[in-house]
């Protein structure tokens, strides 16, 4: 069976999606998830773009051994050099370099001819060659390119000893028999062609990324590009779940397969949306929370029948699992164990009483927490940014003829201020009396919440995006009552603004 090898570019191509933006931490913890799920490769980032991105992308090459770590590159001197510096202490350093080809880009963005085209790109991956033994090359927009001009650089890159190939439909714009034309072509007509690896790496403006990766694959693609959830720039990349599932189930007709540890796909996909706070639709692909519902009677009487009938694949086969242990509030601290051991969390003795103290909290609220409860506390409790502001309390007035108000009491290292404030809205007046207590001047610029258990008790998760100048901070509150989620959400991101702050003056972005 051949093996199709999967890049990830969740940290990277994932995070230029709009509103998105992860700190070292969240990198680093995505990062982790990405090794268990057994990515082949990686893009920790584009450390030219700031040193925030430089730092992030070292942390992250630190942090995983089992897997090749990526930093992106334009074909420049700097910035081959930025990932030369990011990419020290990875086990299995790669660079990948890239320049725009297709007619349109040279004409406008980069303002050259094909000649000084290809001279650029040669002389880059040349450069990288001297520092790396494993370099990618990507011709930008590639789906747009005349195909003997693309032969043509792809045929440089393979005499410059390039590892990989990778032939981007930037804006998605192709359909899947143009594209899965295009590796037939450079396989028939580019010399030495299986020197290299060939990549796939698809954009999902008009919906068909994941088609277009698949026909890549059935034209001798031998490694697909991109993120869990599909998250990236405008519509998305390729979802790899989709991928790596579409291998899985219908192995017979592409005869090929990814190495992903595929019961590990819900947990990274709720993670990745977690950390980055954009929802997955409940009617997305594979990891969608309606993905294995069957609402209709007449699918329900199949599927009681055999489940086969109207089920391709199995809930289990993506790691989602049914609850044998329910837990509860007479539940010990033995079976929690067991349970956080059969959800796949190994944690520290410290860890695990953290999370203990978090879940008799939630079990006083709740009868039973189930499986989805557990993992959003667990996963709300693995990031932890220095609480600057710590949240006691709250309480709100509301009333549809009144003017909302709340009072908050929120502890700081050496004394609890409260504070009161009145707002359009509960979350309003909440949000401007934790304003007054943290004294810091901030932009609401996003505020989302959505459930994430089943049941009138079920725990609402808020995620809120704050700015303040150029810095932006993300911030994740949970509880069963979603005035008090808000207010958690908010107080976090504050805290989150605090340490960015402090790490980075600014965040300045190279524009790709
Ligand atoms: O879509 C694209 O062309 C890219 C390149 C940087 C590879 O993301
Ligand atoms: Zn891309």
């Amino acid at each position: 069976m051949r093996k199709i090898y999967v890049f990830d570019t969740t940290l990277r191509d994932g995070e230029q999606s709009p509103g998105v933006n992860l700190n070292t931490r969240e990198k680093v913890e995505i990062a982790l998830q990405l090794e268990k799920l057994k990515i082949d490769r990686m893009e920790a980032g584009f450390p030219a773009a700031s040193p925030g991105d430089l730092a992030a992308v070292n942390a992250v090459a630190r942090a995983v051994k089992d897997v090749t770590v990526i930093g992106l590159s334009r074909s420049r001197e700097n910035d081959i050099d930025a990932v030369r510096e990011a990419l020290q202490g990875a086990q299995d350093p790669c660079i990948h370099v890239f320049l725009a080809t297709s007619p349109i880009h040279r004409k406008f963005k980069l303002r050259m001819e094909k000649q000084q085209v290809l001279e650029t790109a040669q002389a880059s991956i040349r450069y990288a060659k001297k520092y790396f033994s494993k370099v990618e090359f990507s011709l930008e927009d590639a789906g747009r390119t005349e195909l003997d001009f693309m032969a043509e650089v792809v045929g440089m890159a393979v005499r410059e000893g390039a590892n990989v190939v990778n032939i981007p439909d930037t804006v998605g714009y192709l359909n899947p028999s143009e594209y899965g034309a295009i590796f037939k072509y450079l396989k028939e007509n580019v010399p030495d062609i299986e020197k290299v690896q060939l990549s796939a790496h698809c954009h999902n403006d008009l919906g068909m990324a994941t088609a277009n990766t698949l026909a890549a694959i059935l034209n001798g693609a031998d490694q697909i590009e991109g993120t869990i959830n599909g998250i990236g720039e405008r519509a998305g990349n390729t979802a790899i779940e989709e991928i790596a599932m579409a291998l899985a189930t219908r192995e017979e007709f592409f005869e090929a397969k990814t190495g992903l540890v595929l019961t590990e796909i819900a947990r990274t996909s709720r993670l990745v949306s977690k950390l980055t706070g954009m929802v997955v639709p409940g009617n997305k692909a594979i990891v969608g929370a309606n993905a294995f519902a069957h609402e209709s009677g007449i699918h329900q009487d199949g599927m009681l029948k055999e489940k086969t009938t109207y089920e391709i694949m199995t809930p289990e086969s993506i790691g989602l699992k049914e609850s044998k242990l329910v837990l509860g509030k007479h539940s010990g601290r033995h079976a929690f164990r067991e349970k956080l051991l059969d959800l796949g969390y190994e944690l520290s003795e410290e860890q695990v009483n953290d999370a203990f103290a978090k879940f008799k909290v939630l079990a006083d609220k709740k009868k039973e927490v189930s499986d989805e409860d557990l993992l959003a506390l667990l996963e709300e409790k693995l990031i932890d940014t220095p609480e600057v502001f710590k949240l006691e309390t709250i309480f709100v007035a509301y009333g549809n003829e009144s003017t909302p108000t709340a009072r908050v009491r929120i502890a700081t290292a050496d004394q609890t201020i409260e504070e009161e404030a009145e707002g359009n809205g509960s979350v309003d007046a909440i949000y401007n009396a934790i304003d007054k207590v943290t004294g810091e001047e901030v932009t609401l610029a996003d505020y989302s919440i959505k459930s994430v258990t089943h049941g009138k008790d079920a725990q609402g998760e808020v995620h809120v995006v704050l700015s303040q100048n150029d810095v932006a901070a993300q911030g994740r509150g949970l509880s069963t009552d979603i005035l008090e989620a808000s207010a958690r959400a908010y107080v976090d991101a504050v805290n989150v603004l605090i340490e960015k702050r402090k790490t980075f003056s600014r965040r300045e972005r190279a524009t790709l």
